[in-house]
């Protein structure tokens, strides 16, 4: 079986976030017909891998075999290198149940003062995951490389993108333009490796 996808497959992403469901449309350039996990009602699979690519895998071959579709899956995160990776996978669950990103990154502040610890090197990842119903799938990951920088700047973007200053920038993800952030960020790298090994 070729791993290729064809203009005008029906594809699932597999997420009930409407917001992440465009991002995830929006990337693949209405080459396919896009429905979510949420519009199929199929159910959310428990994150129970330990890395980024394992549970892209695991949700994406969930929404495969429930739906029968090809399907499409991302999981993705903010690792500081001085707290040994964290929050890493937990990086949403760091926000808490009312997804306040202000308290994640006045967490991730508050362990690094713990830790002692000078070093403000973080990076960002995304894993990207393809899975056809009862067969193969591919997986791919892409990484930005940084610096933390305390208080959060920048009223632009999402999540902890107020405190990371990519590398070679002077500004945060917060502050800079989104088409900036797009042209950089490891979703944007990923997405290029996935293209470039399916379409
Ligand atoms: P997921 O929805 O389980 O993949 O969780 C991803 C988490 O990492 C979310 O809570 C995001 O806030 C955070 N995250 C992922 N990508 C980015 C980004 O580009 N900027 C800021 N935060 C991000």
């Amino acid at each position: 079986m070729a791993l290729k996808l064809e203009p005008g497959a029906k594809l699932v992403a597999a997420t009930h976030n409407p917001g992440k469901a465009r991002e995830l449309a929006a990337l693949l350039e209405g080459r396919f017909e896009v429905v979510t996990a949420g519009a199929l009602g199929l159910g959310e699979p428990e994150e129970t891998e330990s890395t980024f690519v394992g549970n892209a895998l695991l949700k994406a071959r969930a929404a495969a075999e429930a739906s029968g579709l090809i399907a499409l899956a991302d999981d993705s995160g903010l690792s500081v290198r001085a707290l040994g990776g964290a929050p890493g996978i937990y990086s949403a669950r760091w926000a808490g149940p009312d997804k306040d990103f202000a308290l994640a990154m006045s967490k991730v502040e508050k362990r690094l003062e713990e830790v002692e610890e000078d070093d403000r090197h973080a990076w960002f990842t995304c894993a990207l995951a393809v899975a056809w119903p009862g067969g193969p799938a591919v997986v791919v990951e892409g990484i930005v490389k940084g610096e933390l920088t305390f208080p959060p700047r920048g009223g632009l973007g999402f999540g902890y993108d107020p405190i990371f200053i990519p590398e070679g920038h002077e500004i945060t993800f917060g502050e800079m333009d989104p088409a900036a952030k797009d042209a950089i960020s490891h979703r944007a790298r990923a997405f290029e490796m996935l293209r470039a090994t399916l379409f």
